[in-house]
């Protein structure tokens, strides 16, 4: 680790989870634990749990969990380092920077540097050479500013075989792992060469602002080679989950409350310049689920754009069906024939754009439009299959008022029969209802299997149950209650392996750091299992807490608990006992005399124990 564990402790310690987290994800009181959908997977009755008092999250739907810094690496999609900067911004605390910065860099942070520099490069080629001028007066011509180009790192690659290789070179730069971000191509002849070589350079960001890749795009058509070239997928770059534009955009798609879909780089540079700031692109591949994912976390409307001319909505289909089952609200506008976003703002100005935008249409609107432009309402053979078409994805729509008012209005304007829409709208429901089933039963056996994986089945539930409990009574927080477990209480005696770890681990934590908050616990568990099985038994349904509150309503929280551990500890004591006792008795029944007689002593002795026990062991107030 590259920051110290003190300072990572200051931060954690100034920061509380539920404020990091409600800015994204809209989180009610619920008990002890504050719930909400989860922004991780798609949801509609909540299971996205947060704790207050343990610093941790946890999603009972997709088992995503962890603590404040695991909430932002995986919402953010950062690294560990950068969650921890982000929350040392927002706590107000210095990271100095040579304080650990010198270590070691993790893998994707030396990665990241080199974009870096690779995009400070083609910059410098754009605006300081002599070459760069084409591309700069390229650029020119189709109206980007100078301020443009510098906002989105714009670049050229120049002409030549090797021309970064040497830059690289005389950098410095690990070679390796710039053929590794693709940078660079090993030839077969084994020479290093340039991927990008005369061609206009748009870095693409991570939603964090963070250069993941590049396209470079001919200046004019060449034969033989691609328009555009792309940075291969690597350890940063994941083209599916990638949104170009987004980390320009994200706050102004939060402001509006909306985003703009656009094909291409030109497109959402033009409207950005232009100054429609909340657009993002696709970048030519369909539409992904992880993109729409992603663009969720920011808004729920979204606004397509189509081309007039191409059979866009058509085309379309699959991602408009995607955005539908993610729950989005969709609207769609058609270009002018012959014009994409570029072109339209360029030509007629932002107001004309925000005009258009302005009458979005509906997408079921849009669609049957489309197939009445196109007659097939007239044919009774093709109007079937148009209206199959119209509701399916319809039927994606899972609120159940918006669905049936969409089929009424479009029935209505185009005077189709809605009994006829809405057999069919049944028929499809009736489809997914099915796979919706098989979705929950999948996600119902991936937990199961999950929690018998970390029990040992030959421990009699009994044992483990109090095990279980004597772990979570650990967890909550209380000096008093671990104090009077680890006393009374040594790791050994339990018999769940997970738990003998778990209790090692906070044992240390005591001696250290004297709190134990699960939210910090967990950065110090390096096992996957044992993370995810403290958070399971966290948020349990049944927890604690819960019976706590109910059986001992009124004293203090910290006196309860005490009672709790001391009526915990005790019984799993007398259990213990109870246990020698059966197996004592086991071996007296085939037993000669002399052993009989030590057995019966050993019996006497634990009596006592017990009785001991039963007698001393008792909270007092
Ligand atoms: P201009 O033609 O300069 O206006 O660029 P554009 O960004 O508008 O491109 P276009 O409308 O032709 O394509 C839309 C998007 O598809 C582009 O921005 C690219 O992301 C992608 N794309 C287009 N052509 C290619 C190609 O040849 N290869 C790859 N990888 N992507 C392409
Ligand atoms: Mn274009």
């Amino acid at each position: 680790m590259q920051i110290p564990e003190h300072k990572i402790e200051e931060i954690r310690q100034s920061i509380n989870i539920v404020d990091v987290i409600s800015p994204f994800v809209q989180l009610r009181k619920r008990g002890r634990n504050y719930l909400g959908l989860c922004p991780f997977h798609t949801e509609k009755t909540p299971s996205f749990t947060v704790s207050e008092e343990k610093q941790i999250f946890h999603c009972f739907g997709c088992h995503t969990g962890g603590n404040v810094f695991k909430f932002l690496m995986e919402y953010e999609k950062i690294s560990f380092v950068e969650a921890v900067q982000e929350l040392a911004a927002q706590a107000g605390i210095a990271l100095e920077a040579d304080e650990w910065k010198t270590e070691k860099q993790s893998e994707q942070e030396v990665l990241y540097d080199i974009n870096t520099e690779a995009a400070r490069y083609f910059l410098n080629n754009l605006l300081n050479t002599a070459e760069g001028e084409i591309a700069a007066a390229y650029f020119r011509k189709r109206n980007i500013k100078l301020q443009t180009m510098r906002a989105f790192g714009l670049g050229y690659a120049l002409n030549g075989w090797d021309k970064f290789v040497e830059f690289a070179k005389e950098k410095r730069i690990d070679l390796d792992k710039a053929l590794q971000l693709g940078l660079i191509i090993k030839g077969n002849d084994g020479r290093l060469h340039d991927r990008f070589s005369s061609r206009i350079i748009f870095p693409i960001f991570s939603p964090n602002g963070r250069v993941v890749a590049f396209a470079g795009r001919l200046m004019e058509e060449r034969e033989g080679s691609a328009k555009y070239l792309n940075s291969p997928e690597s350890s940063v770059y994941h083209k599916g989950s990638i949104l170009y534009g987004l980390s320009h955009a994200k706050d102004e798609i939060r402001k509006l409350d909306k985003a703009i879909l656009v094909e291409g780089y030109m497109d959402l540079i033009s409207l950005y310049q232009s100054g429609v700031k909340n657009a993002v692109a696709v970048s030519g591949t369909a539409l992904t689920e992880e993109q729409i994912q992603l663009l969720s976390r920011y808004t729920k409307n979204v606004v397509l754009l189509f081309d007039a001319d191409t059979a866009g909505i058509k085309a379309s289909m699959r991602s408009i069906e995607l955005l539908l089952k993610k729950e989005m609200e969709i609207k769609i506008v058609s270009l002018p024939s012959g014009e994409d976003p570029d072109s339209f703002v360029n030509k007629f100005g932002r107001e004309k754009f925000e005009e258009l935008i302005k009458h979005a249409e509906n997408f079921l609107e849009y669609q049957t439009e489309y197939f009445q432009s196109q007659g097939l309402f007239d044919d009774p053979a093709k109007a079937a299959e148009a209206i199959r078409d119209l509701v399916k994805p319809a039927a994606l729509i899972s609120d159940e008022l918006k669905r049936n008012l969409l089929i009424k209005s479009i029935a209505k304007k185009f005077n189709l029969r809605e009994m006829l829409l809405e057999a069919e709208l049944e028929k499809i429901l009736k489809a997914t209802v099915k796979t919706a089933d098989a979705e929950n039963k999948r996600i119902s056996e991936a937990r199961e299997i999950r929690q018998s994986h970390a029990i040992d089945k030959n421990i009699p539930p009994e044992i483990y149950n109090l095990e279980k409990e004597l772990i979570k009574l650990l967890l909550e927080g209380s000096n008093e209650v671990n104090q009077f477990i680890m006393q009374h209480l040594d790791p050994e005696e339990f018999c769940q392996e997970s738990h003998r770890k778990l209790i090692e681990i906070i044992n240390k934590n005591i001696r250290e750091n004297s709190k134990v908050i699960a939210g910090s616990l967990i950065d110090k568990i390096q096992d996957e299992n044992l993370k995810a099985y403290i958070l399971e038994i966290t948020f349990e349904k049944y927890s604690i807490s819960k019976n706590w509150e109910e059986i001992y309503p009124g004293p203090s929280r910290e006196k309860v608990l005490l009672k709790y551990a001391v009526d915990t500890v005790r019984k799993f004591k007398i259990m213990q006992i109870e246990q020698q006792l059966a197996d004592n008795l086991k071996k007296m029944e085939n037993s000669t005399k002399e052993e009989s007689e030590s057995l019966m002593l050993k019996k006497m002795e634990l009596e006592k124990q017990r009785r001991k026990i039963k007698e001393e062991m008792e909270y007092r107030d």
